[in-house]
């Protein structure tokens, strides 16, 4: 049995051990959800979202119901945040409401994990996207949906390929994928959408995308974070899919078979095309239903100490 899991703010909080534990309880409540239905019952979530989603805030209040836990969900918007309260404040006012699990989405890096630093004991902190810096329960079912695909993570050649500079999602998956072991990452993109800090390390750069393709047999799409660039050129999206989208002739170069995935939100003829997206090598609505199973894996492993 590994450590007790506290928080999950980063990959880095897990070893390899408690990582294969929680993708092996993902892995049993994927096949029978039922069985864990209402383990967790009169236990709390707070969703504490300070940017936009659909995926990550609905997975963890359904994983959550299904457990039997309560939810509550505050959004930035719409709560004393706009009458300028901290989010250290914020934080301190809801963790004295007695939550379990605060799920914590900032745009700024390293929020959830100076909050988990000072979380009282039986709070747990779970980070669900800080900045350009992590979005490790997103590397979870990333994880996971791979997994079931290739069960066996040395025989994964894996593309990456968009705006990786500005993604927290690439950043968690390159860094879970290698603690498990994976064969091969590859990673491409335009120049200016490369990372110059450490995320290239262990991975091979490719600065054209049918090279890169070619012997892949997992190839997942990142869209471009507009939201996180500024003072660079953002590509005209038919120039940008012409070079770097994602159609069928381009997967025709990967293995046959060769599973593509996209964390979402997808920018249809952009990094990827609709007939790529919906068609049956496209595991992006499994990695939706993967969501709600690694998070309640999530929320189970976190609880147990304080069950
Ligand atoms: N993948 C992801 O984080 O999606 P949302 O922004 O919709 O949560």
């Amino acid at each position: 049995m590994a450590e007790p899991l506290n928080h999950f703010t980063d990959v880095g909080d897990c070893s390899r051990e408690q990582l294969e534990q929680l993708l092996d309880l993902a892995f049993s409540i994927s096949r029978d959800i039922r069985a864990f239905e209402n383990t967790r019952t009169g236990r709390m979530l707070v969703n504490l979202f300070y940017e936009a989603s659909t995926r990550t805030r609905v997975s963890f209040e359904a994983a959550a119901k299904r457990l039997g836990m309560h939810v509550i969900n505050v959004s930035a918007i719409g709560s004393s945040v706009e009458k300028g309260e901290s989010l250290e404040d914020t934080f301190y006012t809801i963790q004295a409401m007695g939550p379990d699990c605060i799920v914590v989405r900032h745009p700024e890096e390293g929020n959830a994990a100076r909050l988990a630093a000072s979380a009282e004991p039986g709070v747990h902190v779970i980070n669900a996207g800080d900045g350009t810096a992590a979005h490790p329960s997103q590397a979870l079912l990333d994880a996971l949906t791979l997994k079931q695909a290739i069960p066996d993570f040395s025989e994964i050649r894996l593309v990456m390929a968009g705006d990786i500079r500005h993604s927290r999602v690439a950043r968690s998956s390159i860094k879970m994928l290698r603690m498990l072991g994976i064969g091969e990452i590859r990673l491409a993109g335009p120049p200016e959408f490369m990372p110059g800090d450490g995320t290239t390390e262990g991975t091979t750069v490719f600065n054209n995308l049918d090279d890169a393709v070619k012997g892949a047999n997992a190839i997942m799409m990142l869209r471009i974070q507009k939201e996180r660039i500024s003072g660079l050129h953002i590509p005209d999206a038919e120039e940008y899919h012409r070079e770097w989208g994602l159609n069928q002739a381009r997967l025709n170069l990967a293995t046959s078979g060769c599973v593509v995935l996209h964390p979402g939100p997808m920018n249809r003829g952009v990094e990827i095309s609709s007939d790529v997206a919906d068609s049956p090598q496209s595991l992006i609505r499994r990695q939706v239903r993967n969501g709600l199973h690694t998070r309640m894996a999530l929320l189970l492993t976190l609880t147990r100490a304080s069950a």
